[in-house]
């Protein structure tokens, strides 16, 4: 499935960790922040791409942090409807609700009660080393974040351990929150005894960092400076089309894969690349001798056809809520099923009382 640094067959056996049934297969957990209105084209390649393959040989959990999407000052009826947006296009994206446990992590209580244990776990020297705080915080300081933003990668680290699971498919820069959720996990299991298997991050060996269409030296990102550099799911054909064509390249004629010389040409070469699943020396072979706009009109063409269909899917899931809101209730009492065990363990390994039944 070209992943790293694990790409093994998965494997079955009886197990005696907490949250894993006998002979199950082995598990992936990931998850989007509904904090915009669409996913972009960074999301879907450098996640929720993957999370579809993952879904075939795992035993997948997704979930929609919305718990995370409060440590920023937030509108209510936003966070409700982009909670809605996401769970929609992570089922018009493909993931299939049959197979794979879709909730929402507000509505699985244990997020919350791990994430605690988790906070007092962690030392301030190496909560301050998580690089999306300082990225965050470099305009405003930290003075004017919350303490939320702060203990953001605990509760993730939460949300990963709750689920016991081998995998946490990622784009590359979540890949520091991934390595603390496993240092946290080997901790746990030194001091309390063993609990809490200790996950491999699982990021694609190609399309872990798309970059903005207009400034492609940055990461494409929701709070991108320029509204075309941000291609998202939900826009229009048109839309999406234009964004690729006017997407920046670099000074010359030459099409080939160069991330120092020409960012722009290899972001357009890696988006090719993952979305139409076409490797980039195929890509570069068939593009020889021929001119940047060339590629930019195939390109805008291939990501139409792929997502297109996604958008439509998506908005037409949109259309009933009510039937989205039972799917995501099935879904939350699915994953507190394999939840609810785990932190009845903690609870035991820590000295707590049992925890309340509801
Ligand atoms: P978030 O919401 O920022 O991003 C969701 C996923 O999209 C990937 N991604 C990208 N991949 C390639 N190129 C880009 N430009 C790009 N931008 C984003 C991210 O790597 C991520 O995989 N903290 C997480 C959400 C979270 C989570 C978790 C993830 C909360 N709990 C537990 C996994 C497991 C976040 O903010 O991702």
């Amino acid at each position: 499935m070209g992943q790293t640094p694990h790409s093994q067959e998965p494997a079955t056996g009886a197990t005696t960790l907490p949250g894993v049934g006998e002979g199950a297969r082995e598990r992936v957990l990931s998850g989007m922040q509904p904090s915009a209105d669409s996913l972009h084209l960074g999301n879907y390649i450098g996640a929720l791409k993957n999370w579809v393959r993952t879904q075939e040989e795992y035993d997948a959990y997704f979930f929609i942090p919305d718990m995370h999407g409060i440590t920023v000052a937030h509108e209510p009826t936003d966070l409700r409807e982009r909670t809605h947006r996401t769970a929609a296009q992570y089922i018009a994206g493909g993931i299939d609700v049959g197979r794979s446990t879709l909730f929402v992590q507000s509505q699985v209580p244990e997020h919350a009660q791990l994430s605690w244990i988790m906070t007092c776990l962690t030392g301030m020297g190496e909560a301050s080393r998580m690089t999306q705080f300082k990225d965050k915080t470099r305009r405003s300081g930290t003075d004017a974040a919350g303490v939320g933003l702060f203990a953001y990668p605990m509760l993730m680290a939460a949300d990963i351990l709750l689920y016991q699971p081998h995998g946490v498919p990622v784009g590359d820069d979540q890949k520091q929150h991934v390595e603390l959720a496993r240092n946290l996990a080997q901790r746990f299991n030194h001091r309390f005894g063993e609990t809490f298997r200790v996950p491999e991050p699982f990021i694609p060996e190609s399309g872990a960092r798309i970059y903005d269409l207009q400034n492609p030296t940055a990461k494409m990102s929701k709070s991108a400076e320029s509204p075309n550099g941000l291609l998202n799911l939900l826009d229009t054909d048109k839309q999406m089309a234009k964004k690729i064509r006017s997407a920046v390249t670099d000074d010359g004629t030459e099409i080939r894969f160069d991330r120092e010389e020409k960012p722009g040409v290899s972001n357009l070469l890696a988006i090719y690349s993952a979305v139409g699943e076409r490797s980039i020396d195929d890509l570069v072979e068939e593009f020889q001798g021929r001119m940047y706009g060339h590629l930019k009109v195939e390109l805008a063409d291939v990501v139409v056809a792929a997502l297109g269909p996604v958008r439509d899917r998506a908005l037409e899931l949109l259309d009933d809520r009510a039937e989205l809101d039972a799917l995501l209730a099935r879904g939350a009492a699915k994953a507190r099923e394999t939840a609810r065990p785990v932190v009845a363990e903690v609870y035991e390994k820590i000295g707590f009382l049992p925890p309340a039944q509801d």
